[in-house]
């Protein structure tokens, strides 16, 4: 069974004025997206892609140029479409001189909950990011990492359906980084929906169901992660000992083979090659050592999105460079 659509994007554009004499900024072009129920959906892009102005829209800090979205069905526009959304901001500061509890306290009170409310849900959502034992500390005391889950608990504090998480680990240590992921696991396994930003492509890797990027306000791609390149299957084989001979006959047969020190890296369109590589080396009686499938990550293909975006862009300009010079 496929979970239900509870995000819809639909076409969303957004420029931003660059005061008087310059061009617009075009931050979002054309982007189309759906997030599904209880789904960990994972937005990719360098710095300025688009990301914060895309979760901005959704939450209706800002409203598109063109274009719709809704959560739950509701346009977001509409403040319905909020009733049931966490959110924790890029960089939010909390002020230092409040304890954990304090703080829960004084968004609850803005989110207008009752105060036995605040009071029994902070304490739940403390427990919910592992911070129980702190929540009477001075938040100057916490750690960046215990920062950013008392920025989970707050964003948990209303109970939501869906959460919206601004680059949640940024500038959090790997264990602290390790506790944010496990605790986005859990919420996932009690049915939340969650929308993280995020440039660490690692992270999103891991815990994400879906990964859509963006680059310079457009979607280059959408898919689950493991779908989201065709990559053909590489393989390391090192061998015992190859002669120069032994390497000449492989490059003939194999072209596509990179052969050093021993190693032989091999791509193919289909994974019966393998076989007769080893079978091809057997019978030259060269005997193998190791075969290891070489594991592309999210973040090479990542790499290999935007530059591809960046250098089809560059070939644009200066084809629209020359056709401008030839009619000059
Ligand atoms: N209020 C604004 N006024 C003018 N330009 C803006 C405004 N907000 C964002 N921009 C521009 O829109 C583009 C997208 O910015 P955005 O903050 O959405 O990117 P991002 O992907 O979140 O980047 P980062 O990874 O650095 O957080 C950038 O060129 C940015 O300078
Ligand atoms: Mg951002």
């Amino acid at each position: 069974m496929t979970n239900q659509t509870i995000i819809k994007i639909d076409n969303i554009s957004k420029s931003f004025r660059r005061g008087f004499s310059g061009n617009d900024i075009k931050a979002l072009t054309d982007v189309s997206l759906e997030i599904s129920s209880g789904d960990i959906f994972g937005l990719l892009g360098p710095n300025g892609a688009g990301k914060t102005t895309l979760v901005k829209i959704l939450l209706g800090a800002l409203s598109p140029s063109s274009g719709f979205a809704s959560i739950n069905n509701f346009d977001v526009a509409d403040s319905r479409a909020r009733n049931r959304v966490g959110f924790l901001p890029e960089n939010h500061r909390f002020p230092e001189y409040q304890t954990g509890l304090q703080m829960l306290s004084f968004y609850g009170g803005l989110s207008g909950m009752s105060s036995s409310d605040i009071k029994s849900k902070s304490t739940e959502v403390l427990r919910l990011v592992d911070m129980a034992k702190w929540g009477d500390t001075d938040s100057k005391k916490y750690t960046k990492g215990m920062m950013q889950r008392l920025g989970l608990a707050q964003a948990l504090l209303n109970d939501p359906e869906i959460i919206f998480l601004d680059e949640p680990t940024d500038g959090v240590d790997p264990i602290g980084r390790r506790e944010i992921r496990d605790i986005l696991k859990s919420l996932k396994s009690r049915g939340k929906t969650i929308f993280l930003n995020s440039h660490l492509l690692a992270e999103v890797e891991s815990i994400c169901d879906k990964v859509a990027i963006l680059n310079n306000g457009i979607l280059i791609k959408v898919g689950p992660v493991e779908g989201l390149t065709t990559i053909k299957p590489t393989y390391d084989v090192t061998c015992t000992e190859l002669t120069d001979e032994n390497i000449s006959a492989i490059k003939e047969k194999f072209q596509f083979a990179t052969i050093t020190d021993n190693k032989i890296e091999i791509s193919f369109d289909n994974e019966e090659k393998i076989n007769q590589l080893i079978d091809f080396l057997r019978s030259s009686s060269i005997s193998i050592n190791s075969i290891i499938p070489v594991k592309i990550s999210l973040e090479d293909s990542f790499m290999d999105l935007i530059k591809g975006d960046r250098a089809a862009a560059t070939d644009q300009a200066a084809a629209a460079n020359d056709a401008e010079a030839q009619n000059e």
